[in-house]
């Protein structure tokens, strides 16, 4: 079974090309407010972050088809010692969209991690109380689903082909709210420049949520590591990104750049760009 790619260079506040109700699971991290590494001062203020995150979750409600799951990898922000509690801000406003808070899922980083942000260093100069400041090594995953999914709508043959690895599932401990999984290492060429999350991520979740053939929407796309899993996992992608520059990246992920592919399929990719809305 082919399958297809399809990247809109845009903003995901509007959604135009994708019809109602088209897709089957959305798998997402969008820019965590300010990040002081990757989005330093990208937004004015904290409400005009949540306003983006309002329409989007419209336009997600609206393109999502019914019983279907949204799977959003985000968390609080901390700058300048304020932590802003975009996970509770965020759960609201998709419960206010219209989603069912279905579950939460607890992402812990390897230890490692902490070379990168170490902020409990404060204390070792200032052993006293009032300096500590933990070093962060979770995300929050957060699942919401719009209505009730009817079962009976899939066919027995691809329930069989979508048939989950259950050995997989007990030995990679996917059964808990705690996942533990490796972060992208800095530096990566691929994702250099972009708070990529690691291919773990889509690829449980487009297992789990998902069935072959289906549509899997990133409206975040970043490098494009979604839409690569979609393609590996035998469903079709859309991606949406604001960066024009990133097209040669998310093209070379998915393996879309002339490069012969390890199978001999014939999947597609295809890039939209809107007239307006995106950056270089
Ligand atoms: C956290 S990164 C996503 C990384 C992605 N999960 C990956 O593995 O590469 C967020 C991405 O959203 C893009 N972005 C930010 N605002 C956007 C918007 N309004 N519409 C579309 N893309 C946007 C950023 O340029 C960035 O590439």
């Amino acid at each position: 079974m082919s399958t297809h790619h399809k990247l809109i260079i845009g903003n995901c506040m509007s959604m135009e090309e994708i019809p109602d109700e088209t897709v089957h699971l959305v798998v997402t991290s969008p820019p965590y407010f300010n990040a002081p590494f990757d989005y330093k001062g990208l937004f004015k203020s904290y409400g005009q972050y949540l306003g983006v995150l309002r329409k989007v979750a419209k336009e997600l409600y609206r393109v999502l088809a019914d019983g279907r799951i949204f799977f959003l990898n985000i968390d609080d922000m901390l700058i300048d010692g304020e932590k802003f509690p975009i996970a509770a801000d965020a759960t609201r406003i998709l419960l206010d969209a219209g989603f069912r808070y279905r579950d939460r899922i607890i992402w812990k980083k390897p230890e490692g991690y902490l070379r990168i942000s170490r902020r409990s260093g404060v204390i070792l100069q200032n052993p006293y109380p009032m300096y500590f400041y933990p070093d962060n090594l979770l995300e929050s995953i957060i699942i919401f689903q719009k209505g009730r999914f009817n079962y009976r709508l899939i066919s027995e043959e691809i329930r069989e082909k979508s048939k989950i690895d259950t050995k997989e599932f007990q030995d990679k401990k996917w059964y808990m709210t705690l996942w533990e999984m490796n972060n992208v290492m800095p530096g990566s060429p691929l994702e250099k420049d972009i708070a990529a999350f690691p291919e773990e991520l889509p690829y449980r979740a487009i297992k789990l949520f998902s069935y072959v053939g289906e549509t899997v929407l990133d409206p975040f796309a970043g490098s494009g590591t979604t839409m690569k899993i979609a393609r590996q996992l035998g469903r079709n992608s859309i991606g949406i990104e604001i960066k024009k520059s990133l097209i040669p990246t998310i093209k070379e992920k998915l393996g879309f750049n002339g490069q012969k592919t390890l199978t001999d399929n014939k999947d597609t990719f295809e890039v939209i760009q809107r007239s307006k809305g995106w950056i270089e």
